[in-house]
């Protein structure tokens, strides 16, 4: 299978301290894949070879078949990014911005105002098109951002953390904004620190942590590897507890509160009507219960924690 992104045991050392330690990612055509990872995982680092702003120390990266190494103009051809931080022009309007780095990329005066009015209707930015940026919310700027970066009509976009620091709503619209590109075939590589993020947009994630690969999967995939959901009981008195470990053979695991038992399922109703009939069939007293599905927050604590310790 010919992928899009073909990252294979990509490093990058400064100095002496290496920054990405042998990193592989495949990510195939259109969609969207995002790289999770905590503050200096190395995720802008991996999205500035892939850009060709910054050379690797070592393995390869193809992008939209070009090797960023040996052919980065290609490459540059290819891609588009939206950086970290927005590169927007605050006094021009939003309509002058687009107008503006569609001749930049060599497009005529008219062929420009269609460019823009194209991708102002897109973004859901024309009735903002004639105000300057700088009034702009958080959000209609970034949605900017990334309308002008397809400026050029790329075929992967990356976009570095385009959520970072906006409000929830404006990261809905934002959201929104990728969704419908991932739906037209463009390719998006998008990192992210918010795991609702990933969960929400992306097909595939891939979880760096201290510049290596802690997991790679579809959020749901992540999700189960760290186990299913868990009914927890919170039993009344020490004696119930035991009573209930007693009933379940020494499957429950006893919290740090020392009055719960968490037992894991495969997160149906049955399976929480049986262990309650279980409970009442020993005449255990079960106080209260409730059911607990893993996050992929829970999944990226567990698996950062593993590559930290
Ligand atoms: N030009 C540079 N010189 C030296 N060290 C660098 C340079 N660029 C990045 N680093 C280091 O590389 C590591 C990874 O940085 P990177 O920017 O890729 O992380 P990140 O995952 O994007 O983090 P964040 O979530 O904060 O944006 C960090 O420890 C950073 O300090
Ligand atoms: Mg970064």
């Amino acid at each position: 299978m010919a992928y899009t992104i073909a990252v294979e045991g990509l490093r990058k050392t400064y100095g002496a301290t290496p920054v990405l330690d042998g990193v592989d990612l495949h990510v195939p055509r259109g969609g969207v894949h995002a790289l999770l990872g905590p503050n200096g995982a190395g995720k802008s680092t991996t999205v500035k070879i892939l850009t060709t702003l910054v050379a690797p120390s070592g393995g390869r990266a193809v992008v939209a078949g070009h090797d960023v190494v040996a052919d980065p103009a290609a490459v540059r051809r290819a891609v588009s990014l939206t950086g970290q931080y927005a590169a927007v022009d605050e006094v021009l309007t939003g309509r002058e911005n687009l107008v503006m780095m569609a001749r930049l990329r060599h497009a005529g005066r008219s062929a420009a105002r269609e460019t823009a009015e194209r991708l102002l209707a897109r973004f859901d930015l024309v009735h903002a098109a004639d105000r300057a940026v700088g009034t702009y919310s958080g959000g209609m700027a970034r949605r900017l951002d990334i309308a002008l970066s397809l400026v050029g009509d790329p075929q992967v976009l990356f976009l570095d953390e385009p959520t970072t620091g906006l409000d929830p709503r404006s990261r809905r619209d934002v959201w929104t904004a990728v969704e419908e590109l991932a739906g037209s075939g463009v390719t998006v590589l998008l990192t992210t620190q918010y795991l609702e993020e990933a969960d929400q947009l992306a097909e595939r994630v891939t979880v760096l942590a201290g510049g290596r690969v802690a997991a790679e999967g579809t959020p749901d995939e992540l999700k189960s590897r760290i186990g299913g959901e868990t009914v927890q009981l919170v039993l009344s008195d020490v004696g119930a507890l035991a009573a209930a470990c007693a009933a379940l053979d020494g499957q429950g695991r006893i919290d740090e509160s020392g009055m719960s038992l968490h037992v894991t399922t495969d997160g149906s109703a049955g399976a929480v009507r049986d262990l309650l009939q279980l409970m009442a069939a020993r005449d255990v007293p079960v106080d209260r219960v409730a059911v607990h599905r893993p996050t992929l927050d829970d999944v990226f604590l567990a698996l950062t924690e593993q590559v930290a310790a």
